[in-house]
């Protein structure tokens, strides 16, 4: 595997192959787990080439003590990586992508407002900033991103439909532990009472997928999954939402098969969760 951390390395690199073969593109901020090299394989199945990230991008916290805390495990990171079958590695400093601080700003409309957009303001800008600087120095032919942050893949589709974007986005199915729970960088911070109770997020969405399955009517599920977090001490439910899982327009009815997602986000104990079901 090789590993680059300025981009006109990665450019002399990725120029001397790009015309005869394709480039699959997984941008993360490391702390890898499997639900990051399920990506990678993904993109080793579909690619010639796989190239990975790993940037903490500074632009998309909102809370300083957060972008902190944050899980930096470089080293572990890159021997995963590769023995996924990953053949080159971008690990740019803060420095080389933000020679100095962006004044741009995006703005990608409702979802800016809803779910995660309104419980983080300036996220997606964060996002979309570095996003759209990762594709310009990768310049792949296609990006893998999770379902696990299902608004992030609406924000990108966006972002690669408003700024043309050559690349191809695919959205990967959510990875998660054997007892339900989806797998995130942010697991490790949970004591180990809280990751007992963790499950409890993706119990409460498949709850609410069954009452949608008998019958019952979006609203009435997000009640239940309301109901389901007040008689529960660990948690402190943010938000849920029945939405267009390509949009994430609300959806006061079901849609089409797979066009329906439940979003959840609730915080146990100092950990902030999200999770969603796609129907
Ligand atoms: P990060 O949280 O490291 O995630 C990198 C990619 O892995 C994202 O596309 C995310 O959705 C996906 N992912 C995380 N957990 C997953 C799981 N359990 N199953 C499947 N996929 C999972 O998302 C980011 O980084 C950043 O916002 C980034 C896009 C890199 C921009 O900085």
């Amino acid at each position: 595997m090789h590993r680059f951390d300025t981009i006109s390395a990665l450019h002399q690199y990725l120029n001397s192959i790009r015309s005869q073969q394709t480039i699959g593109f997984v941008p993360t901020m490391g702390a890898l787990h499997e639900g990051h090299i399920t990506l990678i394989e993904t993109a080793r199945r579909e690619n010639d080439v796989v190239v990975s990230s790993i940037f903490v991008n500074p632009t998309q916290f909102t809370n300083s003590d957060d972008l902190a805390r944050y899980p930096r495990t470089l080293e572990e990171d890159c021997q995963k990586l590769e023995e996924a079958g990953c053949d080159v590695v971008f690990t740019p400093s803060v420095s080389e992508i933000y020679p100095e601080a962006p004044t741009l700003r995006l703005n990608f409309g409702e979802l800016e407002t809803m779910m995660e957009g309104a419980f983080r303001p300036g996220h997606f800008n964060g996002v979309g900033i570095v996003v759209a600087k990762l594709f310009n120095i990768v310049q792949a032919d296609r990006a893998y991103f999770g379902q696990k942050d299902l608004q992030q893949v609406a924000v990108i589709r966006r972002l690669i439909r408003d700024l043309s974007f050559s690349v191809e986005l695919i959205r990967c199915p959510t990875v998660r532990e054997s007892d339900g729970l989806a797998m995130s960088s942010r697991n490790r911070n949970l004591t180990p009472t809280e990751r007992g109770q963790a499950p409890a997020l993706f119990r409460s969405l498949t709850l609410a997928h069954e009452l949608i399955s008998e019958g019952h009517s979006t609203s009435q599920a997000k009640a239940a999954i309301t109901g389901f977090f007040s008689s529960n001490p660990y948690f402190r439910l943010e938000y849920v939402d029945v939405v267009n899982a390509d949009t994430l327009q609300l959806a006061n009815e079901v849609l089409a098969p797979g066009q329906t997602a439940i979003c959840v986000a609730a915080h146990l104990g100092k950990v902030r969760l999200i999770d969603n079901l796609v129907f």
